[in-house]
């Protein structure tokens, strides 16, 4: 099947950067390398990124671009056609059912965002402490009304877009408006380097206490590397299927990895000076960043303004991710279901929407329901599912596919680098090292 390609290849990079680049850098990263006890989490992030995100990435990539077609069909073909059996397709299918459920949490979250343009641009936290913007966030905790209607807000947007179909619009606003907040990140890390503690900062981001490095805390940094790459759930392969055949799948990948690494670190030198000079709590868990910055923002010159440019910012990146979530599944839905792309956007972005009410629930009403124990809401539940265990799977299944089921024809093809060195160590990486990570990872979490 015939499907739109992106218009050039640094149109492609943009979609992918757009993809990986969101709350999960901004909001997630420093939100888990707080609970996570800070350097330990983010080199074992590191890593993760190099040896395994990076190569499940490319093959992810390989997958989509040599079937030609969403995430779902694209394993059944290929699983065919390569493996003998249509069932590879059951990869895709948890992934299409993690990207729904990654969504529903995602646009909510991205809905705080939103809430809080309207907050910065008429001034509400100037010369704000850490108290009265922890006090502003808690107040949109406890308000489920408002939650809802921005994540209604933001859940229509993502629908826009996907209708339209993805190869047109994100690619303009990835272009400018992703750079722009790099910028803005890196002037905001400038100013809490300058005006927090530092050293403190600093030092609980990137001096390990290998200590800290417990086994829950290594699987929430290995989820956090698939979330934060989009990899493991099929948006990859989706966007693959796009990409033309002039592309360098290593070299693209190593593009997206490093901006999306970037945005974190610099998410994170930003926000910890800020934490350790205001006294609060690196632990503090989802509200973190919308907690500290404010604080910045309060306190620098013309911060409201630059503040409500940041939230846009942060909501547009948010919003080429989301986008992302949405296309796979509409992606695999189009070749089954006989109904237009709005139709099927639209209807599943409304269930979606309604699972979203678990999370923004979560943070008032249900804040005492756990489930299924362990002190976890349902949004804690979603997200341990999705981000720790379908996304690892799911990345690692892909991963024995392109090294072990698709043939070294296709795979030298694809890879496009000759069978050199870097081949060899990719090879080697999607072979061995993803597929024994996660069995390392499973046999720890039965035992
Ligand atoms: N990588 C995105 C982020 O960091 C989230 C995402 C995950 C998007 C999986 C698509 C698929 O915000």
């Amino acid at each position: 099947m015939a499907v739109p390609h992106w218009s050039s290849r640094f149109a492609f990079i943009m979609a992918a950067v757009g993809s990986a680049v969101g709350l999960g850098n901004i909001w997630k990263f420093p939100y888990m390398t707080g609970t996570g006890g800070g350097a330990a989490f983010v080199l074992f992030y590191l890593g993760c990124v190099l040896m395994v995100g990076v190569p499940v990435l490319v093959a992810e990539l390989m997958l989509g671009r040599r079937a030609q077609r969403g995430p779902i069909g694209a394993l059944v073909a290929l699983g065919r056609r390569y493996g003998g059996t249509p069932a590879w397709g059951l990869v895709a299918g948890m992934g299409v059912v993690a990207a729904f459920l990654i969504l529903s949490f995602y646009s909510v979250i991205a809905g705080w965002a939103l809430a809080y343009i309207p907050k910065l641009a008429v001034g509400a936290f100037a010369g704000a402490t850490a108290q009265a913007t922890g006090a502003v966030f808690d107040g949109l905790l406890a308000d489920p009304v408002a939650m809802a209607g921005w994540h209604t807000l933001f859940m229509a947007l993502t629908v826009v877009i996907v209708a339209q179909g993805v190869t047109g619009g994100i690619e303009r606003a990835v272009t400018l408006l992703t750079p722009a907040l790099f910028v803005m990140l890196v002037i905001l890390a400038i100013y809490a380097s300058v005006t927090g503690d530092f050293a403190r900062g600093m030092a609980f981001l990137f001096t390990p206490d290998f200590s800290k490095l417990t086994t829950e805390v290594a699987i929430s940094a290995a989820g956090q590397a698939f979330f934060s790459l989009s990899i493991g759930l099929g948006t990859m392969l989706a966007y693959g299927a796009y990409v033309g055949d002039n592309v360098s799948l290593p070299k693209m990948t190593l593009t997206i990895a490093g901006a999306d690494t970037a945005c974190a670190l610099v998410a994170g030198v930003a926000i910890f000076p800020i934490v350790f000079a205001s006294g609060l709590d690196p632990a503090g868990g989802p509200g973190l960043v919308f907690v500290t910055l404010p604080v910045a923002f309060g306190a620098m010159p013309f911060g409201s303004l630059f503040g409500a440019v940041f939230f846009v910012l942060l909501a547009v990146a948010a919003l080429t991710s989301s986008v992302s979530l949405l296309e796979p599944i509409v992606a695999s839905l189009q070749e089954r279901v006989r109904l237009p792309r709005i139709v099927l956007a639209l209807g599943v972005a409304c269930l979606s929407w309604v699972l979203g009410f678990l999370t923004i629930f979560s943070f008032n009403r249900w804040s005492d329901i756990h489930p299924l124990g362990g002190g976890r809401t349902f949004f804690d539940l979603i997200d341990y599912a999705t981000t720790n265990i379908m996304l690892p799977l799911g990345g690692v299944l892909l991963a024995v596919f392109a090294g072990w089921v698709l043939t070294r024809e296709a795979r030298v093809e694809e890879f496009g680098m000759g069978e050199g060195v870097v081949y060899r160590v990719w090879l080697f990486l999607v072979r061995f090292l993803a597929p024994a990570a996660i069995v390392i990872v499973a046999l720890d979490a039965l035992f």
